[in-house]
């Protein structure tokens, strides 16, 4: 069946279009090798367009700044589970990096003296955990917009091939192990495509639909992390799922951390601004899953605001119209559609929602996607590289600071691309295709041809969004974490009797969502089996039957095997490249 598919092929495919994927294929597409985009939206609706507060660079614009500063940052935030080596490049980098986006033409917001303007943002502080540092660059709170922009049109300039609103199926293994593209569907006409390349890079975003209430685009179902799980590769620390504190209450649309980077602040139902008790010296501006635990703390204890106590507020107005219009012009617009209410006037309400991925396919620091544990030093999946959020290389570790992911995807995107360059310099031909990796895929594929009654592929995926919600949210215990991993595991084994609706015609777009869903669940059991299995508390994973951190046991990271739902653990990577590693401190904000 295989022989009769239409094929292309490339030497390099990258699957997303965000601004990972745009970043290696730039690098790719400059070097005139032969980049191919797969995109399931047209690559400007790629969730890197949602990111509002800026990205993370020391460029001592505002404040006094360095590198070592916000490495430090980084690995305190992440809790000390981060790798420092590739936490280390990416603090390095940034600030060449920042200027890079600038010249490609992102339209940063100045300070009066012309340059970059720098806001501050949680986690972030001067000398080693001293004073706030303001770090933050932005494009008013539009930056993931304008970086994505800026990319997708000098990867047009630079003649990079694009698929638009191409489903990407499956990776291609041959039989010794090596990835040879992937399988791909024409979302239009339900036809499969394959395409060959000598390298694969999986940018396809994070899974934050697996959670009912999320700042996610709807496209983020995990796709890559879930084609890795299924071609054999472990997902790495999937139990470290950020939840973003401000959040529209009983909505989850973001409002960005910059908000109150400009200076606004959270309050409870007494008007107290409570984050002094819970961060005295960084309040409001402290990691997120500090504050997003005191909000939830202050509702859960009786102290939330509105008729059902179920969410704090965001106190915006002091800062006046002025400062609002320019700075966080998008937040106003947001708050104004979805609640009508202006922030210039009142403040908002607000309470956590799922973010961000910490965990994914594990990497090194050149995008290499890399083997399981008990290997050392680790090797690489032959042909296959992951960026973004995505993959976990780890630079985020436990907990991430806002910043650092549109930081993230441009750096080991770039890395990616460049590592990439390099392996084409030896390895010029595509390899024989061998094995049965494709057959396996279009028979995954033609289940879904199955209509008739049954659960709805709607209903199945309320159900696990539910669960998720229920039993793996901001805090956990053995008991409903062991409830939770019952209740998924149920839901995956309902998974054979899910339906498409017997229209006449199945359009392909349901296919695609049932295709998705498979998706979502590969992610959802993978995230409860880690969550259950760690009893810390660390990060964004806070146990509390397990309150404290415990590096004696558990300073490692966790990777979950779909096959049999194994579980296997690996150490940190602790030595940074050049500098002295920083030892896990109590993490005090
Ligand atoms: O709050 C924000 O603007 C989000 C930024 C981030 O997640 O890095």
């Amino acid at each position: 069946m295989a022989q009769d598919l239409p094929r292309r092929k490339f030497d390099a495919l990258v699957i997303g279009a965000g601004g990972g994927g745009l970043q290696a294929a730039l690098q790719l597409a400059r070097a005139d090798a032969h980049v191919a985009v797969v995109s399931k939206v047209f690559p400007t609706r790629s969730h890197t367009v949602a990111a509002q507060g800026g990205i993370n660079a020391a460029l001592a614009n505002v404040l006094p700044d360095n590198w070592h500063w916000h490495m430090f940052d980084t690995v305190k935030g992440g809790d000390y589970l981060g790798d420092q080596d590739a936490i280390e490049y990416m603090c390095r980098t940034a600030p060449r990096l920042v200027v890079e986006l600038e010249h490609a033409g992102v339209p940063f917001s100045r300070l009066d003296n012309g340059k970059i303007y720098q806001r501050p943002f949680g986690g972030q502080s001067q000398n080693f955990g001293g004073e706030q540092a303001a770090r933050t660059c932005a494009a008013a709170d539009r930056t993931g917009h304008a970086i994505l922009h800026s990319l997708y049109q000098q990867n047009i300039r630079a003649k990079t091939h694009f698929f638009d609103e191409y489903f990407a199926l499956d990776l291609i293994v041959d039989d010794d192990g090596y990835i040879l593209g992937a399988v791909v569907l024409e979302i239009e006409t339900g036809k499969p495509l394959i395409i060959e390349a000598k390298a694969t890079l999986l940018a396809t975003g994070g899974a934050g639909q697996i959670y009912r209430t999320n700042t996610n685009a709807h496209i983020n179902t995990g796709d890559g992390m879930a084609m890795a799980l299924r071609a054999g590769i472990p997902l790495q620390d999937m139990e470290f799922f950020q939840f973003h504190p401000t959040g529209i209450a009983g909505k989850g649309m973001l409002i960005t951390e910059g908000a109150r980077g400009e200076g606004g602040y959270l309050l409870n139902k007494d008007g107290e601004r409570f984050m002094e008790r819970y961060a005295p010296h960084a309040k409001d501006l402290a990691s997120r899953d500090v504050v997003s635990r005191a909000i939830y703390t202050e509702v859960k204890e009786g102290r939330g605001c509105g008729p059902d106590g179920d969410h704090v507020m965001l106190k915006l107005d002091h800062l006046g119209p002025e400062v609002i219009q320019k700075r966080l012009p998008g937040i106003r617009a947001t708050i104004q559609a979805f609640l009508h209410m202006d922030p210039v006037n009142e403040p908002i309400p607000i309470y956590p929602t799922a973010h961000y991925t910490m965990g994914g396919i594990p990497t090194n620091r050149h995008g290499q996607v890399v083997t399981p544990a008990g290997q050392t030093p680790e090797e690489v999946v032959p042909g296959l590289y992951a960026a973004g959020e995505c993959a976990c290389v780890s630079v985020h570790g436990a907990n991430r600071l806002g910043g650092n992911s549109l930081l993230d995807i441009v750096v080991f995107g770039r890395a990616a691309g460049n590592h990439i360059i390099e392996q084409l310099q030896t390895n010029r031909y595509h390899r024989p295709m061998t094995g049965d990796s494709i057959e396996r895929t279009m028979a995954r594929l033609q289940r879904w041809d199955r209509k008739g009654d049954g659960i709805s592929v709607g209903e199945m995926r309320n159900r696990l969004k539910k669960a998720m919600e229920d039993y793996c949210g901001v805090f956990r215990t053995e008991d409903l974490l062991a409830e939770g991993v019952q209740k998924i595991v149920e839901l995956e084994g309902q998974m054979d009797s899910v339906r498409l609706k017997d229209h006449s015609r199945i359009f392909n777009t349901a296919r695609i969502e049932a295709l998705e869903l498979e998706n979502l669940m590969d992610i959802a059991v993978a995230t409860m089996c880690s969550a259950h299995a760690r009893r810390e508390s660390r990060g964004a994973h806070s146990r509390v039957d397990y309150p404290e951190r415990d590096d004696e046991h558990w300073l490692k990271h966790t990777l979950f095997f779909k096959e049999g739902r194994k579980l296997d653990y690996k150490p940190v990577r602790t030595k940074p490249l050049t500098v002295e590693s920083f030892p896990p401190k109590a993490r005090v904000y």
